[in-house]
């Protein structure tokens, strides 16, 4: 795991951003997996603005998302679907036949999950993979006690997540969040080739903790990444204000990234 620590999230989303500009410069074909939630926003519109300006096109890139809620049509100002079109690919030149998202209305949940893993495997597998985390260290809707090697399934949401989640549905009101999704499983993100994790502000201090320092965990779904042998983890100077050795990894990834 690399830990790059940024002053602001500004910053760690610029940097992020730079990395997958430059990778689908390289391979304009690539495979990329992709998250929701706030954290990624500004990342989007910094990728949003290579394709403004020019520098890169998504035209032949295909993506795949984490997760999508059960019982959300992506017409639904809540579905994962609506959000990634209006975040991310109505500002970029890709085709939306290249994008992915589970089908949360699926007549056969445990079919579309199959399904979904069976696409990805036959595109060549995730070559970067872009994810947030949860106050509760989930990644995807993989909340703690799920199987480091689980697989696209239906799963439950926490009550933390709901909680956390229930501020962008209507008023505000928990009971308007669906409690079941569909998500990749933690198994299927490792097999990404790199992994990008963005986490930022005081309430993902003790997840990146966890990620970070705790033992690998099922309680901490997020410490799987610890495995992975191209894992980068951009935080902001709040998410990281709890990592024992935060001037180690300053240090560290200033040298690696030539900053
Ligand atoms: P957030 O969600 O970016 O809205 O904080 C992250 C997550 O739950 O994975």
């Amino acid at each position: 795991m690399e830990i790059v620590i940024c002053k602001t999230k500004e910053e760690a989303s610029k940097l992020a951003a730079g990395i997958i500009t430059a990778a689908v410069q390289k391979n304009p074909k690539i495979i990329l997996g992709l998250a929701t939630g706030s954290t990624p926003v500004p990342m989007y519109n910094e990728m949003a603005k290579a394709v403004k300006a020019k520098k890169v096109s998504y035209k032949q890139v295909k993506t795949w998302n984490l997760d999508e809620y059960v019982g959300l049509p992506g017409t639904h100002d809540q579905s994962y679907r609506y959000f990634m079109n209006k975040n991310l690919f109505e500002k970029i030149d890709i085709k939306l036949s290249n994008t992915h998202v589970l089908n949360g209305m699926a007549k056969d949940p445990v079919k579309e999950c199959a399904k979904y893993e069976e696409q990805i495997k036959k595109a060549g597998g995730i070559d970067i993979q872009v994810l947030g985390i949860g106050s509760d260290g989930h990644i995807a809707f993989n909340e703690p006690g799920t199987s480091l090697n689980s697989r696209t399934s239906v799963v439950y949401l926490t009550p933390s997540t709901i909680k956390d989640n229930a501020r962008l549905f209507f008023k505000g009101k928990e009971n308007e969040v669906p409690t079941q999704a569909l998500s990749m499983g933690v198994g299927t993100i490792c097999e990404a080739k790199k992994i990008i994790l963005l986490a930022f502000g005081k309430n993902k201090a003790d997840a990146v903790k966890g990620m970070v320092e705790g033992g690998m965990s099922q309680f901490c779904t997020a410490s799987a990444l610890q495995a992975h042998n191209d894992a980068w983890i951009f935080c902001d100077e709040e998410s990281a204000s709890k990592l024992k050795l935060r001037n180690y990894y300053a240090w560290r990834s200033a040298t690696k990234l030539g900053l």
